[in-house]
């Protein structure tokens, strides 16, 4: 048989993992992780990258180690269940899939540069870095415990339903540091992807209306981040601040800062490790055992990055329910179609775009616009990163939003899990979206049932 000697031993080890998947059939829970086009074999490659288990270096597995010295997850899949949202937030402990980003003001001429020319959109924190990090390899200590307090409260619609409210404080057990900034975000569902990063810029900034010349109350903002993988500014599209431009951007973030693991856009092995963490840049890492650092390029492979990006830029988005027609209860049917109108006579649409085009003129329905907007007090953060202020966040995409229990159990919406469901997730809209939220406040159960009806459609 004519064996490609060429193939590295870790795209073998890469095909027994993908042996072992769980057949792609279309359960419910398996609804995120189809491919949107005919990628076959690479598609599922890129999954097991996605879901391997990373070791601690030094160890015999050598294409799975460089986990850590500090990390959060040993797998992307681990908070990202099925291509999923991670679990909703209960009680004191944070699951993994929420974690902690750590920064400090500017406190040099340098590090207001760095900010001003979006080289960087926070300066992390001197002892933790950019994420907290409860996890280390034998022998090193995690960076401690983050623990929720929750406030509760209460909002009282037009018709006097009642809807008790929570919301997470996060406090950090360990060294304290002047002027931290802390903000706790959720790890979301990854449909759709490729094709966000594929709308044009020109038609993001048409969106834009930092000034409000409409005056409609509704001021989109792009952000603007450093891209490692492009070498310049871009506009900011991934993450609940959309500090990231790419999903390359993205996805290598994520291995450095999440599992601590180095790629080609990331070269440190040692992750989010500080400089005032010594013992935890020294500590052994997936290059050390195979000689120079330089020998290999980094502890994730080009090669095994590339399959990763590729899963991840092709995570198809679920077909919606047929409308109303031959064959469709019309009950149901008609009552999404009544919600869909109602979202945008709510205003919803104004932020949750319904309709983005792609260049080579298809169009997607993401119900994003993928800017910034004030969000009001009650979900700031905070914590400024890039253009996005401290009450900002970036308009998530609702398409999928049905299929999300089924695919990752009861979910914890908006960027800290807090909602529990999707009214109440829009009761905690303020800021520019405060009109549209009272406009729900105010409807009558019948439509509010509508509209909630058309989103769990999506
Ligand atoms: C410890 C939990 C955790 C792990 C492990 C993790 N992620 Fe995430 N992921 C998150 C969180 C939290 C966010 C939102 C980050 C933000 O707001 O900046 C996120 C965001 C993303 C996004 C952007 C999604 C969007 O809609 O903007 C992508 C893509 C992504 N992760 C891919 C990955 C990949 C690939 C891996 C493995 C290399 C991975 N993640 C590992 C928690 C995790
Ligand atoms: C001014 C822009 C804006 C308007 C108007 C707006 N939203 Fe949002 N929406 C956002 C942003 C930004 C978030 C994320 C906030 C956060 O996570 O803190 C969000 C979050 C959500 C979420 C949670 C999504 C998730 O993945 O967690 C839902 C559901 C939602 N909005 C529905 C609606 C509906 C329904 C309306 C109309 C009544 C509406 N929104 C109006 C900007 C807007």
């Amino acid at each position: 048989m004519a064996g490609p000697p060429r193939t590295p031993p870790s795209v073998w080890g890469l095909l027994l993992a993908c042996l072992a998947l769980p057949a792609a059939a279309q359960a419910p829970r398996d609804a995120f992780r189809q491919p949107d086009a005919p990628l076959g074999l690479e598609f599922r490659l890129g999954e097991s990258v996605f879901r391997r288990l990373w070791v601690e270096a030094p160890s015999s597995t050598r294409h799975a180690d460089g986990l850590g010295p500090l990390y959060n997850a040993r797998s992307c899949q681990s908070c990202h269940p099925r291509a999923g949202r991670g679990p909703r937030p209960e009680g004191e402990e944070p699951p993994a899939a929420l974690i902690l980003r750590l920064s400090v003001p500017p406190a040099t001429p340098e590090q207001q540069a760095l900010l001003e020319t979006h080289r960087a959109s926070t300066i992390p924190d001197p002892s933790l870095g950019t994420q907290l990090q409860p996890l280390a390899t034998a022998g090193l200590r995690g960076e401690g415990r983050v623990r929720l307090r929750w406030h509760t409260e209460e909002k009282t619609l037009a018709d006097g339903t009642r809807i008790p409210l929570r919301r997470p404080e996060p406090r950090l057990e360990g060294p304290a540091a002047p002027g931290r900034r802390l903000s706790l975000r959720m790890a979301p569902a990854l449909i759709g992807l490729g094709l966000l990063e594929q709308v044009p810029e020109a038609a993001l900034l048409a969106l834009a209306d930092p000034t409000d010349r409409d005056g409609d109350g509704i001021r989109g903002r792009l952000n603007r981040v450093w891209s490692q993988a492009e070498g310049r500014v871009l506009p900011g599209r991934f993450g609940w601040k959309a500090g990231e431009a790419t999903l390359a951007d993205q996805n290598a973030a994520a291995f450095s800062a999440d599992l601590g693991l180095s790629t080609p856009l990331r070269p440190a092995p040692w992750g989010d490790c500080t400089a005032a963490q010594p013992e935890c840049r020294a500590a052994p890492h997936g290059l050390t055992p195979h000689g120079p650092a330089s020998a290999e390029e980094s502890e994730v492979e080009p090669r095994l990055f590339a399959l990763l990006t590729l899963f991840t830029r092709h995570l198809a988005v679920p077909p919606r329910p047929p409308a109303p027609g031959p064959g469709v209860a019309p009950g149901v049917g008609r009552e999404v179609a009544r919600g869909e109108k109602l979202f945008a006579s709510l205003g919803c649409g104004a932020c949750h775009r319904p309709r983005l085009p792609l260049p080579d003129g298809r169009a997607i329905a993401p119900y994003t616009d993928l800017l910034l907007h004030d969000m009001g007090e009650a979900l700031a953060d905070h914590r400024p990163e890039g253009e996005a202020g401290g009450r900002d966040w970036r308009t998530p995409p609702l398409w999928g939003l049905g299929r999300v229990a089924a695919v990752s159990g009861p979910p914890g919406l908006l960027h800290d899990g807090r909602a529990r469901s999707v009214l109440e997730a829009i009761l905690w809209h303020g800021g520019e979206a405060l009109p549209a939220r009272e406009r729900v406040r105010a409807l009558p159960a019948a439509d509010r049932a509508a509209l909630l009806a058309f989103l769990d459609s999506l």
